[in-house]
């Protein structure tokens, strides 16, 4: 075992003390991003764990995001959840950044729901959507994998062909029409920030395959690919990205809506989580 899968066996031993589940693991880990963080409230029995008290855990997040980890019953699943989650851009290495998806994988999760805030670059698209992500292009300039590789983690190279799970995807699109949510279904370019892309850049971006973009997400797919979790990710789209609505971006904004729609995003979030067949996990 190398360092990466102690600091990940560390990190996990301290959390299973603490899990509400009478010694069974979780089934699913949820980051949740921004305008999702009330999602947590809803979880039943809940056992709240500040990142500060993780080992290997950053302490610090972005506006909008709370710095804990939540883990009990929702949609009577055995859920840990991240309310909140650690950026590149706020100066984290991209190994801090795997190593919570990691700790799920080694707590036992099956699943890792990763939802966020993103700027819709597909002109389909409008803002309040929420797109199902098929899968992503990374353009953040780096790669959490860089670096040495611990095989006790993962392959040294890591399929990437189908990091978003296909039997997810199809669970979300049932629970999203059955609540009457349309759901946009797209690719996810992540992309390093904070600042926010050029116009040029967003028409770059369209050319080469991009329907939304966004900060976050893509390190932790990657990880969660490498280690062997099913990915399903889900954007909500905050504002239409930069030189598309004729006025200036602004993250206030990109909060404001993220939690005017909160409560549509977290009931499809719920509904997914109660639909997953878990029921041999
Ligand atoms: N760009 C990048 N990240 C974002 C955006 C955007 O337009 N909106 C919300 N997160």
């Amino acid at each position: 075992m190398g360092k990466a899968m102690q600091a990940v066996q560390t990190a996990a031993a301290c959390i299973a003390a603490r899990l509400p589940f009478g010694g069974k693991a979780p089934q699913l880990a949820l980051v949740l991003g921004s305008g999702l963080g009330g999602l947590a409230g809803r979880i039943e029995g809940a056992a709240v764990i500040p990142y500060a008290e993780i080992p290997g855990f950053p302490a610090s997040t972005a506006p909008g995001h709370a710095g804990r980890l939540v883990a009990g019953m929702l949609g009577g699943r055995r859920v840990v959840c991240m309310q909140g989650r650690f950026h590149y851009y706020e100066g984290h290495p991209m190994a801090d950044i795997a190593l919570p998806v990691r700790v799920f994988k080694a707590l036992g999760c099956h699943a890792l729901l990763l939802t966020n805030a993103a700027g819709g670059v597909n002109w389909a698209f409008n803002v309040g959507d929420i797109m199902l992500i098929t899968d992503h292009i990374n353009f953040m300039g780096s790669n959490p994998l860089r670096g040495e590789n611990d095989d006790a983690v993962g392959p040294r190279f890591c399929d990437m062909s189908r990091v978003y799970d296909p039997a997810l995807q199809a669970v979300a699109a049932q629970v999203a029409a059955g609540q009457g949510i349309p759901l946009q279904k797209g690719v996810y370019l992540g992309y390093m920030g904070p600042s926010f892309e050029t116009p040029a850049e967003i028409r770059a971006f369209r050319t080469l395959g991009a329907d939304a973009v966004g900060m976050s997400t893509v390190p932790e797919a990657i990880a969660a690919a490498h280690c062997g979790l099913p990915v399903l990710g889900l954007s909500l789209i905050t504002n239409m990205a930069a030189g598309m609505a004729g006025k200036r971006l602004d993250g206030q904004e990109v909060l404001d809506i993220a939690n005017a729609r909160g409560p549509v995003f977290q009931a499809l979030v719920a509904g997914i989580v109660e639909a997953l067949p878990c029921t041999s996990w």
